[in-house]
């Protein structure tokens, strides 16, 4: 498997974003019953910063992150007290361990529906009976920019395209739940509205996220200088106090019977 964002500033970036109360850890686990005892896995940890929250804010946890990226995971040990971390791509590999929970936050929307269902079905088999997969993703990332430039409205198409993978997979979610055998799916549906502040920093992200994917742009724009133009009027439009940006943060559960 590949992924498009990498670089040194990636962990803190992820870091970062978790800031954002849009991207609040503390409301994506409400109503999440990690029992004392209970095993969890975070696959595709990134940085490792649901390992942390669980560490700081749950007693009795065995936690575990596993991630494709070697300098995340190297982040991720460098600032974790107690989870075991190892490198794993769960895409076509089936998991080592059984746990009874299984995160996967913000790592959906970078994969086709196809491919989830291949990682949902290493997931289902790597959970306990009674265990519980948890997939939280945001929906129209890049996409949802309320913008009247038609220009710029043909290139995030564009972009749209050739990404690897499939910016609105998150509504689907559910059913690829269904199909893997999952049972009791349930899903919330959190609107991510950027607004004041909220804006400021989630444009901050968005540099962020161009820069530490910025061959995948030139790629598609043909020069540097092309790539560079569409993310300057990209910002310069998230930026504006009239234009709406926001995403549909998906919080999808389903049990191993
Ligand atoms: C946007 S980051 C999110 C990281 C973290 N879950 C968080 O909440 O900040 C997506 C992460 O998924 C990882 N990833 C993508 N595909 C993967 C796969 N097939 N197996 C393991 N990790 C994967 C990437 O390396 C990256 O660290």
């Amino acid at each position: 498997m590949t992924y498009i964002l990498s670089g040194k500033s990636e962990s803190s970036r992820l870091d970062a974003q978790a800031e954002i109360p849009q991207f609040s850890l503390k409301r994506e686990l409400e109503g999440i019953d990690l029992r004392p005892g209970a095993s969890v896995l975070d696959a595709g940890c990134g940085s490792g910063i649901l390992c942390r929250y669980l560490e700081h804010n749950y007693r009795d946890l065995a936690i575990y992150g596993c991630d494709l990226s070697r300098s995340s995971l190297s982040h991720a040990r460098t600032l974790s007290k107690r989870s075991t971390f190892f490198n794993h791509d769960f895409i076509g590999n089936p998991l080592p361990g059984s746990y009874d929970f299984i995160f996967n936050r913000l790592v959906a929307h970078h994969l086709t529906a196809d491919l989830l269902l291949m990682g949902f079905k290493n997931f289902f088999n790597a959970l306990s009976s009674g265990g519980e997969l948890v997939v939280i993703d945001p929906d129209g990332l890049l996409l949802n920019l309320g913008t009247l430039d038609l220009q710029l409205r043909d290139q995030i198409a564009q972009v749209s395209r050739a990404f690897s993978g499939d910016l609105q997979v998150a509504r689907a979610i559910p059913q690829l739940l269904r199909q893997c055998g999952f049972q009791e799916v349930s899903w919330r549906i959190d609107m991510m509205d950027f607004q004041g502040e909220a804006r400021r920093l989630e444009v901050a992200q968005w540099k962020e996220r161009f820069e530490n994917s910025i061959d995948f742009y030139v790629s598609i724009f043909g020069t540097e200088l092309e790539a560079r133009r569409f993310i300057r009027r990209y910002l310069e439009e998230a930026s504006r106090d009239d234009v709406p940006l926001f995403y549909n943060k998906f919080i999808v559960r389903g049990k191993r019977p």
